[in-house]
């Protein structure tokens, strides 16, 4: 009876911290402050070990990424030890500890100077993982899975036409996502990659600054019309600044003065308030003002869309 209930005690913190057919165990979180606050635990696959990365934001912030990754994706040699650091650009530092012998291994996260092969935003460069749709080899269009950073997979949709793949960065058609969201979900990205959905800012910034890309918007009314609107050059910047100078917001977060993302109910790059408004609300048609999933003048003022596509794609 006593080594019974001795055994169930031994599994109830063995059996978590030990699972019998699972991989190691991580601690898991994104964007943590401090190491102390990352509390989560995920079991890996059977291939995956633990890795911790720090990084500085151009803000100055540490923040701190836990969790599980495939071992190739490593940088050679790293494997049980702390590596890489980075200060080029002077607002960067990258550390990451692989690891595949110890449980919850990830959790050392001091930071040694070292050379790695990571990008001076701190991505794997090694990772041969498709980081955007022109990257894959499946040319069917519809949801997929990417690795914005080289590590880890986001679903996505992409567009396949014409001999070119397309990264969806924000897809709108039934108005059954809400996009009244605020910054962090903009920044992580919210909605389902098969259904309405914004990539995220920082997916979105990732993607677009690794090489040079162009933005192809489309946009649909009630009527069966449609138009493009066609940018050579898009970029998101780390902090969200659109490359013509205007700053995201949303209804949390305001960067340009007036509350925008509150006005007119969405995340944006707005300019006091909008001229367009993409992540409005779904009205379905005509609208009494800019508080709407509207685009300039089209196909009238004042009018609700339909169907909108944001896609990016890599400048060949
Ligand atoms: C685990 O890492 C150690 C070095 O820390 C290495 O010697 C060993 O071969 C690795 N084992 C596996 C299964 O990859
Ligand atoms: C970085 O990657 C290149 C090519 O993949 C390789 O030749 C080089 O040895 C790597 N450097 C380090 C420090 O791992
Ligand atoms: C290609 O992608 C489509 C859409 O995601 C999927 O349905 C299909 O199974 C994929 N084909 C292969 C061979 O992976
Ligand atoms: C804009 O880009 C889309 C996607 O490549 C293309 O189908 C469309 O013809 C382009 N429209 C214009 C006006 O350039
Ligand atoms: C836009 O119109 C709606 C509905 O008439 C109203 O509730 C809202 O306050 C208006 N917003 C602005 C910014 O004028």
């Amino acid at each position: 009876m006593h080594d019974r209930n001795f055994m169930w005690f031994l599994c109830i913190v063995v059996c978590f911290l030990y699972p019998v057919d699972g991989g190691t165990t991580c601690l898991s979180c994104s964007s943590v402050e401090s190491v102390i606050d990352c509390t989560h635990l995920e079991r890996c696959g059977n291939n995956e070990i633990c890795f911790a990365h720090k990084y500085v934001t151009e803000s100055k912030s540490e923040l701190y990424d836990f969790g599980c990754t495939y071992q190739k994706l490593c940088v050679p040699g790293s494997s049980g030890s702390i590596f890489g650091k980075r200060l080029s650009e002077g607002h960067h530092i990258v550390c990451q500890t692989c690891c595949n012998d110890t449980d919850i291994c990830n959790m050392k996260s001091s930071c040694v100077t070292n050379v790695a092969n990571t990008s001076s935003t701190g991505h794997s460069t090694d990772s041969k993982l498709p980081r955007e749709c022109d990257d894959l080899t499946n040319t069917t269009t519809g949801v997929h899975t990417i690795y914005p950073d080289g590590i880890r997979p986001t679903q996505v949709y992409c567009i396949m036409a014409n001999n070119e793949k397309w990264t969806v960065i924000q897809r709108r058609f039934n108005g059954f996502v809400d996009f009244y969201q605020d910054w962090m979900n903009y920044k992580k990205g919210f909605g389902p990659a098969a259904g309405e959905y914004w990539l995220g800012n920082d997916n979105i910034h990732i993607i677009s600054t690794t090489t040079g890309h162009k933005l192809s918007i489309y946009l649909e009314d009630f009527n069966k019309n449609f138009m493009y609107a066609n940018y050579s050059y898009f970029h998101l910047g780390n902090e969200l600044v659109y490359h013509n100078g205007r700053q995201f917001s949303t209804k949390d977060e305001d960067y340009n003065g007036h509350n925008c993302g509150v006005r007119v109910h969405g995340g944006w790059w707005y300019d006091y308030c909008a001229t367009s408004n993409l992540n409005g609300p779904y009205l379905a048609g005509k609208a009494t003002n800019t508080s709407a999933m509207f685009w300039y003048g089209w196909p009238s003022y004042f009018y609700s869309l339909k169907k909108t596509t944001m896609m990016i794609k890599r400048i060949s």
